[in-house]
């Protein structure tokens, strides 16, 4: 890679990286932000290996709090940026929980040493209960939440006696240097990791080509014969940003969506109840020859789903993988509350890699402008390019919500032309970027067919 081989060189660096990280807080005197950098344990990587570690207890802003702001990447011992088409960012997911003061981490983790502290919803126990979660569209996504909103955090009035707020963090990463197909081993494709049982020993069902069951920790994608490359050390910096809790503060509720998401109500005649069942991956069926000669290749997925407690919209982002050309939410007439496009790179440097996903567009609705009543139903549209098989895929759409907003305002025809424009934007822009990535990989096969190997190939969605 670069001229850093040299063991005084990243000692230097580490040590400048240790002392900057955690006295980096700069108070702005204006809003009085204030923000730390951190650094994830490190994880070592060699071509084709997969990280899927969780880490208790991470480095996090302390005390009672309003998070601003959370930003993540992968980068390498010398602090470098690394490029997606290295190591891939497959997500990353912090989730909160309150852990017992007295776990010092000697032992193995109890299950009275961690009680979750799950989102608002809407997915069942144990899944999606997180507070952030992206993937590789982590460095160019937004993620800030405008003031006086935040996501409230360290009240003791909540915590129980004996616990405080601690926050886990769990990092998928795949390093594709080498590998004989980039985007197979982004996917999780099973017989690029020669994977036939899952984590745990269980055999996997025959029609499970691809996904997380078949990348686990420890796994191995298929790498190019012959190619050389060495282990390396990596880490992710996360970027937080908070500001102290005040009275005037409107706290955010967290709630995931999933388009995978089976959910039943009952009605056992006392009860009604709901239960979910979010499966988190899907798959992208390739379209038919008829199809991709009309140009009309688009997997569109769509599930309805049920707010019990709605609220005013603050923020929305969708999370889609490679092949994902755009997610929104809609009310059951029709009407966008929020639309989320992915911009894909068209270059080689970390944050702009050409066939990767490297942001999302985001929501900011004027507060108060859309409100999502108790009990409604939305319906939640994930879509993917079907031109070939995607295994492994994702449809998640996060929103923030209050239940009142600061200054409240009725705003009625407004926010529904606005979304509609960005619709139609979203989609040139998208169409855009498509034609530039399409480009790039032309130009850049053109180039590649003179020269040798194993520098950047770029992704082919
Ligand atoms: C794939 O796995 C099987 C059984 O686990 C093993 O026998 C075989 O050698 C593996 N193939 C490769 C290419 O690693
Ligand atoms: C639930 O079941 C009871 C008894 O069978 C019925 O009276 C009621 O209307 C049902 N509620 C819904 C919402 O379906
Ligand atoms: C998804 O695709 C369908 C069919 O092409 C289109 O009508 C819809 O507007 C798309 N939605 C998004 C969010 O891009
Ligand atoms: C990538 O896209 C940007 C913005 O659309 C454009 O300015 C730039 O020239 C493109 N780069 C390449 C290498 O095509």
């Amino acid at each position: 890679m670069r001229n850093c081989s040299q063991p005084w060189l990243i000692l230097l660096v580490n040590l400048l990286m240790a002392l900057s990280i955690q006295y980096s807080q700069a108070y702005s005197s204006q809003s009085k932000i204030k923000s730390a950098v951190f650094l994830s344990p490190k994880f070592v990587l060699g071509p084709g290996s997969v990280e899927n570690k969780f880490y208790y207890n991470i480095d996090f802003p302390r005390g009672h709090v309003v998070l601003k702001s959370f930003n993540a990447e992968v980068i390498d011992e010398t602090g470098n940026p690394v490029p997606l088409h290295e190591t891939y960012l497959h997500h990353w997911v912090v989730a909160r929980y309150y852990g017992r003061v007295d776990y010092t981490g000697n032992r193995d983790l109890r299950e009275s040493d961690y009680k979750p502290v799950r989102n608002a919803g809407i997915c069942q126990k144990g899944v999606l209960g997180q507070y952030f979660g992206l993937g590789s569209e982590t460095r160019g996504t937004e993620t800030y939440i405008p003031d006086p909103y935040g996501i409230e955090i360290g009240n003791p009035a909540e915590i129980p006696e004996g616990y405080e707020d601690r926050w886990m963090l769990n990092v998928h990463a795949i390093d594709t240097r080498g590998v004989e197909d980039k985007l197979g081993c982004t996917e999780c494709r099973c017989d690029l990791y020669n994977v036939t049982v899952d984590e745990y020993g269980r055999t996997l069902r025959p029609d499970y080509t691809g996904g997380l069951l078949c990348c686990y920790d420890h796994t191995q994608c298929r790498v190019r014969h012959g190619f050389e490359g060495g282990r390396r050390s990596l880490y992710l910096r996360y970027t937080v940003k908070w500001v102290d809790w005040d009275s005037s503060i409107v706290p955010v509720k967290i709630y995931i969506f999933d388009v995978t998401d089976n959910w039943k109500r009952f009605n056992d005649s006392t009860v009604l109840s709901t239960e979910h069942d979010c499966k988190v991956e899907y798959e992208v069926e390739p379209c038919s020859a008829t199809n991709l000669a009309n140009d009309e290749c688009i997997q569109t997925k769509r599930i309805s789903v049920t707010m019990t407690n709605g609220g005013y919209l603050i923020y929305g982002v969708a999370h889609q993988h490679s092949g994902g050309i755009g997610s929104a939410l809609y009310r059951e007439d029709g009407k966008a509350i929020c639309a989320s496009i992915p911009a894909y790179g068209n270059g080689t440097e970390a944050g702009n890699e050409a066939g990767y996903i490297v942001g999302m567009s985001t929501c900011y609705p004027p507060p108060g402008s859309v409100q999502i009543a108790d009990g409604e139903t939305l319906i939640l549209e994930s879509n993917y390019s079907s031109t070939r098989v995607h295994t492994g895929v994702m449809g998640l759409f996060y929103i923030l919500v209050v239940d009142q907003v600061a200054e409240p305002k009725r705003i009625l025809h407004l926010p529904v032309e606005m979304y509609s424009n960005m619709n139609r934007t979203g989609y040139v822009w998208t169409a855009v970027v498509l034609v530039g990535v399409l480009s790039v990989a032309v130009a850049v096969w053109y180039r590649r067919r003179n020269k040798h190997e194993d520098e950047y190939r770029p992704l082919i969605i």
